[in-house]
């Protein structure tokens, strides 16, 4: 059941795989004899440089994989030199994760009915050193996930017949949820318990919010910031007129809307469309180090991902969250020298080949 909450997405789940399916539409024409031993990964986004073209995107609840919780992507995104962003939803705190870790941190929010909480949180997220802010547009309501109540889960999960065949059948797993600390949203007031998602969102989130909050919301932070979840050019072009350094072509990774386009298919229109006013980053179905440069050459700054660490998170803890994150970055390198290519900047449409 915790498998399915990671893997699985809306609906029909059509665009949680044809977000990853969608990148073999595309071929790299690769370029020979340029020389290429050691490239150079480094990539920029929002000012940040990062030493591989790729951030790690925010999941909530980290707890519920690992007891590590969100130390683990932390830890691994500080590894290979990138951006970790924390949730809003995160088990482990904004103060806690900033403590822990040293790598650069953005602090991704979704939009509370209560102003004065958004703006504490903002506060908290500023004093703790986050340099960016991540507003998530996709999710006014939670999508229609249908392996999450076939398979009776909830956070926290409940404990009936089904609940202890899933856990029978991952015993290392339960051995870490029941013996350490339990479920909880540390961001959250200490007398928050972990509720179910739907009635949490239902509670909390803001499904009214507009362009105009936005423009409040980027007041009050004052500093840079990315908005996640767009898939559309006019949306893109209102985004940069508001005051976004960043977009995040994103659907949730086929988690709200069970039939959004790929993020990856999104790419052109929208660079077209925005030209160089900001860095675009492409979120979703991001699995190979060619996913990457296909990005980049079909116009993104970089690309991020969170399936990949969360399932190395759940399976090994820390350790596994830095080997999955430590391969995706050997992966590009080893891509980048196939390709004959020396830095991203080299990588333009020329070596896309389009199968559709
Ligand atoms: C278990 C899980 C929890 C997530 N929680 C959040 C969240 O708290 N905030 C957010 O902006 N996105 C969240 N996402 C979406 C991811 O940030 C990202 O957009 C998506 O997973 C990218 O697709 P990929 O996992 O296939 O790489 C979550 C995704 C998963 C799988």
């Amino acid at each position: 059941m915790v498998f399915d909450y990671i893997d699985g997405g809306a609906d029909d789940e059509i665009a949680r795989f044809e977000g990853q399916g969608a990148f073999h539409d595309y071929r790299l024409a690769h370029r020979v004899l340029s020389g290429v031993d050691k490239p150079n990964m480094s990539a920029k986004v929002m000012g940040q440089k990062l030493d591989v073209p790729f951030i790690l995107s925010p999941a909530a609840g980290n707890r519920l994989f690992h007891t590590d919780g969100e130390i683990g992507p932390a830890k691994a995104a500080e590894k290979v030199g990138t951006v970790y962003c924390l949730s809003t939803l995160s088990s482990r705190s904004i103060e806690e994760i900033s403590a822990l870790t040293r790598g650069p941190k953005w602090f991704q929010l979704y939009v509370w009915k209560d102003r004065v909480l958004v703006k504490e949180m903002l506060a908290r997220a500023k004093k703790a050193g986050y340099t960016a802010l991540v507003l998530t547009v996709d999710f006014p309501i939670t999508g229609n996930r249908e392996r999450d109540p076939r398979n009776g889960f909830t956070i926290p999960p409940k404990l009936g017949p089904k609940q202890i065949w899933h856990a029978l059948n991952a015993p290392l797993w339960s051995l870490d949820y029941v013996t350490k600390s339990s479920v909880k949203y540390a961001n959250l007031a200490e007398d928050t318990s972990a509720v179910s998602l739907n009635e949490f969102v239902a509670s909390q989130l803001s499904a009214d919010f507009s362009w105009d909050d936005a423009e409040w919301l980027l007041g009050e932070w004052n500093g840079p910031a990315m908005i996640k979840g767009v898939a559309r050019s006019d949306d893109a072009i209102r985004a940069v007129k508001t005051g976004f350094n960043a977009i995040s072509l994103s659907n949730h990774g086929g988690r709200q809307l069970g039939c959004s386009p790929a993020p990856i298919h999104c790419v052109q229109d929208v660079r077209q469309a925005i030209g160089s006013e900001a860095d675009l980053v492409v979120d979703g179905g991001v699995r190979r180090g060619t996913d990457v440069l296909k990005a980049i050459a079909l116009g993104a700054t970089a690309v991020s991902f969170a399936r990949p660490y969360l399932f190395g998170l759940a399976a090994f803890g820390t350790a596994g969250a830095v080997q999955v994150v430590s391969q995706i970055a050997e992966a590009v390198e080893r891509d980048m020298i196939l390709a004959g290519i020396g830095s991203l900047g080299q990588l333009d449409e020329s070596f896309i080949r389009y199968l559709k």
